[in-house]
């Protein structure tokens, strides 16, 4: 299993539902790797294309964006740890907020998805925010906490799982918290319970060229989870060279 321990940054594109094989290849021929070894790349395609994806790779790694909570049986459509590690996937998101809202995931599912990924020597990238009406009711770190507290298992520790902070209301907006709200709130993550003091913390929602820099500097931000702007090279390359 890849060693986080090994990596200053992490820097993990997260496309969704988009991009196609012509997409991948000019992609992958534009996309300059940093000189810096310790920066750490995933991206993150959708499950069908993984496979295409891994067999091009190129100092880079590649994860998924979803995982079955189940080990095999009767779930149509759905997509086995297992048949990740038969396909060398390193990383894993899991519990992004668009698979809270739309597809009704709930913490409890959230863990079980972990419970399999470490399972399988599968790197989760657990994704826990608040929703704005959550921030305007001072609500943030209470929900984060239940997060944390319902969704990470006991088996996980700073060199199986990553966690990302991605405020829900940030997420493709364009809009961010200030660098001192996300730096206050990394350090809460850290601090909680006294269980992720060395765990790898990314900041996900509205990253781009202009702002990455100054967030993954901060003391306790470990790199970014890009959405948006991982979709355009020019940005995506920006991001990950500064
Ligand atoms: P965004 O998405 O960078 O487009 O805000 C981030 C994410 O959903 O992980």
């Amino acid at each position: 299993m890849i060693k986080l321990k090994n990596f200053s940054s992490f820097f993990v594109a997260n496309w969704k539902l988009n991009g196609d094989f012509k997409f991948i290849d000019q992609f992958l021929n534009e996309l300059k790797m940093p000189e810096d070894p310790s920066r750490c790349i995933v991206i993150c395609p959708m499950s069908i294309h993984l496979d295409y994806l891994r067999k091009k790779k190129n100092n880079f790694y590649v994860g998924a964006q979803n995982i079955s909570q189940h080990k095999e049986g009767a779930y149509t459509g759905e997509i086995s740890c297992n048949s990740l590690s038969e396909l060398n996937i390193e990383f894993c998101i899991v519990g992004h907020s668009e698979r809270r809202q739309i597809f009704s995931e709930i913490n409890y599912d959230v863990n079980a998805k972990l419970l399999q990924l470490v399972e399988h020597d599968i790197i989760p990238i657990i994704c826990i925010g608040e929703t704005l009406e959550e921030k305007e009711n001072g609500k943030t770190n209470e929900v984060l906490a239940k997060q944390l507290d319902e969704c990470i298992p006991k088996t996980s520790n700073s060199e199986n799982t990553i966690i990302a902070y991605e405020p829900v209301w940030a997420i493709g907006t364009g809009l961010t918290p200030s660098i001192q709200e996300i730096e206050l709130t990394h350090e809460f993550i850290r601090n909680h319970k006294k269980k992720f003091n060395d765990f790898k913390i990314l900041y996900g929602g509205s990253v781009k060229s202009s702002n990455s820099n100054e967030i993954v500097k901060l003391i306790n931000v470990d790199g970014a989870l890009i959405g948006g702007a991982s979709l355009k090279i020019e940005e995506f390359t920006k991001i990950i060279q500064d």
